[in-house]
């Protein structure tokens, strides 16, 4: 057994290397069988204090590399490890995941193309995906955020998404206003879904390119100065159809994400399951441009968290232009869906959305005390109702 070097419980100091013996391993299925839902810094923790050289980091990148990041998985596996042992059957978890099977053959079959045949091409791919998890990152699909509070208030969060900043029909005098208003609440966060910038790049048609007011360059510079300026009040922001995941299919890079990743701003690529912390509570939230769902601007959140999060108090997307607030009760747990409006209205806009624009971006209240979600239309009426007007 190794043990911990300065470093390793230091924030501040860079740890120097993580040491993860077979019996670090061992130690670390046991902690996730006696709580799965513990995330991978508890998990660290808990090894650390066992006398294991592990970072967190290096933790967070095990558990994603065993398959285990997520909380599900996780419970899965601690079930699937409990019903072993209640038959008196070996451990499933195999820390060498690539050992042959006892039906795979020893030599894998050569083919005319494949020297090792489909079974050599396979491992080599695990084998690679293994050494390249120790050098990238893992995907942040959970991610626990601490949302500053500085009282027993409850904590507002303005949502907002679809500004499509740099498009010619864009209430850019309504922009100036809304963000004032956002800075004149000290205590106000913001969740930001998506679509702040027009970037009109597919190339389908003269007159989609054309809503471009100015160049992508101009964009995404007007969007960082904005973030910036707001760089305290941004909690976390999302990918979006028309910046990041068109970039993602032009060039496999994303500009837009690159402005709120270099702000230090936690930003989700896809789907994203952040706990947000707010004071003595922890709330399960999903946010995405958009969840799947076309009955109402709502469905696809409610559809959402039936199927895929049932544990999620709060959901959060954007993408319709049409606002929408959705209370609800599913499992005797209580549930908030908001999705917000937009200050945009061109071609595309007026013909599949609506004729209206709805620049309606909601506030959600999380009390840091009870555990408690409050919506509301907008900051003007959240303000009045908290007696703050
Ligand atoms: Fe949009
Ligand atoms: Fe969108």
């Amino acid at each position: 057994m190794s043990n911990p070097s300065a470093g390793i419980s230091g924030a501040a100091t860079k740890p120097q290397g993580s040491v993860w013996s077979e019996e670090a391993i061992a130690d670390l299925m046991a902690a996730i069988d006696a709580d799965y839902r513990r995330g991978s810094t508890a998990l660290a923790r808990s090894l650390r204090a066992k006398g294991h050289a592990i970072s967190d980091k290096a933790c967070e990148r095990r558990l994603w590399r065993m398959g285990l990041a997520s909380v599900r998985a996780r419970e899965a596996m601690a079930e699937t490890r409990r019903m072993q042992r209640t038959r008196g059957e070996a451990s499933p978890f195999r820390p060498t995941p690539l050992a042959p099977t006892a039906t795979a053959p020893e030599a894998p079959e050569a083919d005319a193309v494949l020297v090792g045949g489909w079974r050599g091409l396979g491992r080599a791919l695990e084998q690679t995906k293994l050494a390249m998890a120790d050098v990238l990152p893992p995907h942040e699909d959970e991610r626990t955020i601490v949302v500053k509070v500085t009282s027993d208030r409850p904590k507002p969060l303005l949502v907002i998404s679809d500004c499509h900043l740099g498009s010619w029909f864009v209430d850019y005098r309504l922009m100036e206003r809304i963000t004032d208003e956002i800075l004149s609440v000290p205590d106000l966060g913001l969740l930001v879904v998506g679509d702040q910038t027009q970037m009109a790049i597919k190339l389908r048609g003269v007159a989609e390119v054309s809503e471009n007011a100015v160049p992508p360059k101009y964009q995404m510079a007007f969007l960082r100065s904005w973030v910036r300026e707001l760089r305290d009040r941004i909690i976390l922001s999302t990918w979006d159809n028309h910046a990041s995941e068109r970039e993602d299919l032009a060039t496999g890079i994303s500009a837009y994400e690159g402005v709120f990743v270099d702000e230090g701003i936690p930003f989700f690529p896809h789907i994203g399951h952040p706990d947000l912390v707010v004071g003595q509570q922890t709330y399960r939230t999903a946010v995405s441009h958009r969840f799947r769902g076309t009955a109402n601007n709502c469905a696809g959140m409610r559809n959402y968290v039936r199927r895929e999060y049932p544990e999620c108090e709060l959901i959060v997307q954007g993408d319709s232009h049409i606002p929408e607030i959705a209370q609800w009760i599913e499992g005797g747990r209580k549930k908030v869906a908001v999705n917000s409006g937009t200050i945009q209205s061109g071609l595309f806009s007026r013909r599949h959305f609506s004729l209206r624009t709805a620049a309606v971006f909601p506030v959600v209240t999380l009390d840091p005390v009870e555990r408690i979600v409050t919506p509301y239309w907008s900051l003007a009426e959240y303000l009045r109702a908290s007696g703050r007007a």
